[in-house]
């Protein structure tokens, strides 16, 4: 599958010229909202230059605001050597993440164009990167069943001023392998839940990490769950006619200068179990191995990259339904290593999945365990859809958030509150209790519940039920469905681990 939904990717090259003298089909600038009126961002300057003083006036006719997103086509020809030129609003931020979101806006602005040049703000190497990934997120279309929506250029020319510099360099090539990994989280998420059950999930990332020397993989099937005594995917999984199945990955490298875990929710589809979801809950809920993908992927690019940073990554896969072999409220759940949950609530799923994984996790003894899942809709009643939550020890939360703020993607501390802790040890017959019977904080209280299982090592958990699908139109380097979120946060935490 993974050859079949791979669309055409453009070649990106990187240059130093003169965007006015580009012979690209199309020529990409920035605009800002400055004081007095729209003006052409950094980048821009020849072409700025090539229009002198009637651009005022045709920005102003044309009615460019310069606010986000905003985008302009202008017959060039008589002006540019390029036939036309896009203006692209970035608003007033013309920091990494509002060039991202605007390189991402420009990708759909020019769906005829076999040849783009991209003159945007790409004076630094994080600016660079942030093009890169924006135009190639941007444009990312999903065709494995509907084809013709491929309408990318064969040749895109990031324009910078540092294309001789190492750094640039080396920024943009790292953009691309970064965002092919959140292409393919996104190709993942996306897969009809009937294509992507647990065993062809698991199949999927073999054949993934196959193509990446430096990882191994392992797969556990539900024979083998069994005889580890993962009662966790198990449980979850007995309800459908799909087994589950555990995939773990090991990233080694000879110079590793710090080893972290991470853990993936990985449920194909939530049904909701016998406690079934409403119908309008259920019909995204293919996107609720989210998790489980952007671990994988970012894994593989950790190591694609080869970052010096040892990663053993951990993804539970079952898929959650109804039948005479589902779970039931009542049933106690005895996880990998012994600790028990008494389930009440099957649309509470993924607590019961990742418990397992977290287990596997600490026994590998890793400095950090950072685990990621499409956990609560409490938590996007609380962030709404566009931001993670994190929780977990100080340290590792704070390391995470600076990690998503360098990657672009809007992350917020939540807490787990002291009364959690009486909460989930709340079960009069098992350990925990996976739910209890107060709505309110719920996402707090599904974090409480994971650390009993970390062991006391250093830990985050990242609830990306909001921001891990989007359900409307595009909206920068974020396109409809899958969104391949946490991916970019997970490597350049890495990333800060190996300086
Ligand atoms: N997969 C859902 C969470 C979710 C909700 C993800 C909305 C994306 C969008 C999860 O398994 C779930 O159903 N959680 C329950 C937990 C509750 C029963 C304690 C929820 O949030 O309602
Ligand atoms: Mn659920
Ligand atoms: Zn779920």
């Amino acid at each position: 599958m993974t050859s079949r939904t791979r669309q055409s990717t453009p070649r990106y090259s990187l240059r130093t010229a003169n965007p006015a003298k580009s012979r690209a089909e199309a020529v990409v600038v920035g605009v800002t909202q400055g004081a007095k009126g729209p003006e052409l961002a950094p980048g821009a300057d020849e072409v700025k230059d090539a229009f002198g003083r009637r651009l005022r006036g045709l920005l102003a006719s044309l009615g460019v605001t310069g606010k986000a997103g905003e985008v302009t086509r202008i017959p060039a020809a008589d002006t540019l050597s390029s036939p036309l030129l896009v203006l692209v609003g970035l608003g007033k931020d013309t920091s990494p993440a509002g060039v991202r979101r605007a390189a991402g806006a420009a990708a759909r602005a020019v769906p005829n164009a076999t040849s783009v040049a991209l003159a945007l703000p790409a004076d630094t190497p994080e600016l660079v990167r942030a093009v890169t990934e924006g135009h190639l997120l941007g444009g990312y279309t999903f065709t494995t069943y509907k084809k013709g929506d491929d309408t990318r250029p064969s040749e895109v020319v990031v324009l910078t001023p540092g294309a001789r510099r190492k750094e640039v360099v080396t920024a943009f090539e790292e953009a691309q392998v970064v965002a092919a990994a959140v292409a393919a989280t996104r190709d993942w998420i996306n897969t009809a839940p009937g294509d992507l059950t647990p065993p062809r999930f698991a199949d999927e990332v073999l054949a993934a990490a196959g193509e990446v020397a430096a990882v191994s993989a392992t797969v556990y099937d539900e024979q083998q769950l069994a005889e580890l005594g993962c009662g966790g995917i198990l449980a979850v999984g007995k309800g459908s006619a799909a087994a589950p199945r555990l995939v773990e990955l090991v990233y080694a490298p000879h110079d590793a200068v710090a080893h972290i875990a991470l853990v993936g929710k990985g449920i194909t589809f939530d049904s909701g179990g016998l406690t079934l979801k409403p119908g309008s809950s259920m019909t995204t809920m293919k996107s609720d191995m989210s998790g489980a993908a952007a671990v994988v992927q970012a894994t593989l690019a950790i190591a694609r990259l080869g970052l010096p940073v040892k990663v053993s990554a951990f993804a539970p896969m079952a898929e959650n339904m109804v039948s005479g072999t589902s779970l039931k409220p009542g049933d106690v759940v005895v996880h990998y290593g012994g600790i028990t949950t008494e389930a009440q609530n099957m649309d509470a799923e993924g607590r019961l999945v990742l418990a397992d994984a977290l287990v596997r996790a600490t026994e590998v003894e890793p400095d950090a365990i950072v685990d990621v899942a499409t956990l609560t809709g409490a938590m996007v009643v609380a962030l709404g859809d566009k931001v993670t939550g994190v929780m977990g020890s100080p340290g590792v939360v704070e390391q995470i958030l600076a990690a998503a703020e360098t990657a672009g993607e809007e992350s917020w501390h939540m807490p787990i509150p002291e009364v959690m802790e009486e909460r989930i040890k709340s079960s009069k017959i098992a350990d925990l209790a996976q739910v209890d019977w107060i709505r309110w904080g719920g996402g707090l209280y599904a974090a409480a519940y994971l650390r009993e299982f970390t062991a006391g090592l250093p830990w985050a958990h990242l609830d990306i039920a909001g921001p891990s699908f989007n359900s409307g139109g595009p909206y920068g380097h974020i396109t409809p469905g899958g969104t391949g979120t946490a991916v970019a946060t997970l490597v350049d935490y890495a990333r800060s681990l190996a300086e």
